[in-house]
């Protein structure tokens, strides 16, 4: 799948990985990039720089995503490429548990990190289909595939936003639809810095983070990947390959994955 000449939408647009994305896609050849975000002014900003087109957009709220991809596809153009990329952290990072979960952090995350993914679908699909193809890029995480210390509603919904996104792949790809689930570990944007907010010093907290999954990426380094995987049409794209080694190791024997991952937790728990 090649970015150049297409419409592209990156929602959280404004900020982070979507920015990179945004930016990168943009210097790919996007005929226009439209750089979503819950903040009118970084979306302007990022826009702005790559003459793309910046809109607000909660994209927890159907209705204004509805809005969103209307205005894209009438003053813009066909979407061609609809990246969810915007996501709720579940709060309190490693240490949101099963009580301190509050219920209005499950129904943010439930909206944002799986329904805007499925209402997005629900509204381009058929207009994908007409026109004979298109391609959805979810920005999941690695806590999507295997679960490690990340917030408890943040791990089960991006759990689920994988199985979305494997729905579609495998449910409209004779249609033309392509599907890539881009899932990163650390990347250094200010989510990470919030995640790890009150849980040690910024430096101890890194040093966590690169003792138990190997390296923090930058933005950019993770939209040169997931562009070299949307060219290759990968449904996995895997910015850090220890992923790709944990899942394996998942798949091949689940239970000791889950002794020797329960260990590791509690371990770094306890810290
Ligand atoms: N940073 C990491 O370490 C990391 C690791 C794995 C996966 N991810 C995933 O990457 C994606 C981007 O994360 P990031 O680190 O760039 O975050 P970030 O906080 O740096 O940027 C996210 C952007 O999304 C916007 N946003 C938040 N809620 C929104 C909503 N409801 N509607 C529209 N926009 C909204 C924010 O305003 C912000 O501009 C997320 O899906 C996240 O789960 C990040």
């Amino acid at each position: 799948m090649k970015v150049d000449g297409k419409v592209v939408v990156v929602t959280g647009g404004g900020r982070g990985i979507g920015r990179a994305l945004a930016e990168r896609f943009a210097a790919e050849g996007a005929a226009r990039v439209v750089v979503a975000d819950l903040d009118l002014e970084p979306a302007e900003r990022v826009a702005a720089a790559i003459g793309g087109v910046g809109r607000r957009c909660d994209v927890g709220d159907q209705d204004q995503l509805l809005a969103l991809i209307e205005e894209t596809e009438r003053e813009v153009g066909p979407i061609g490429l609809f990246c969810s990329n915007a996501a709720v952290f579940g709060g309190g990072g490693a240490t949101a548990n099963l009580e301190t979960t509050s219920p209005a952090t499950w129904d943010a995350s439930w909206r944002v990190n799986v329904m805007a993914h499925v209402w997005a679908a629900r509204a381009l699909l058929p207009r994908m289909v007409e026109r004979g193809g298109g391609y959805f890029l979810q920005t999941l995480s690695a806590a999507g595939l295997i679960t490690g210390p990340s917030a408890l509603s943040y791990t089960v919904t991006k759990h689920a936003g994988v199985g979305f996104a494997e729905w579609l792949a495998i449910n409209h790809r004779h249609q033309g639809i392509g599907v890539s689930c881009l899932c990163p570990t650390a990347v250094a944007t200010d989510a990470l810095t919030g995640a790890n907010a009150g849980t040690a010093s910024d430096a101890a907290a890194d040093e966590a983070i690169r003792r138990n999954i190997g390296l923090i990426q930058t933005p950019e380094e993770v939209a040169e990947i997931t562009v070299e995987g949307l060219a290759r049409e990968s449904f996995l794209i895997l910015p850090n390959p220890r992923v790709g080694s944990s899942f394996r190791r998942k798949g091949e024997d689940y239970d000791g994955w889950l002794d020797r991952t329960a260990s590791r937790v509690t371990g770094m728990r306890e810290a």
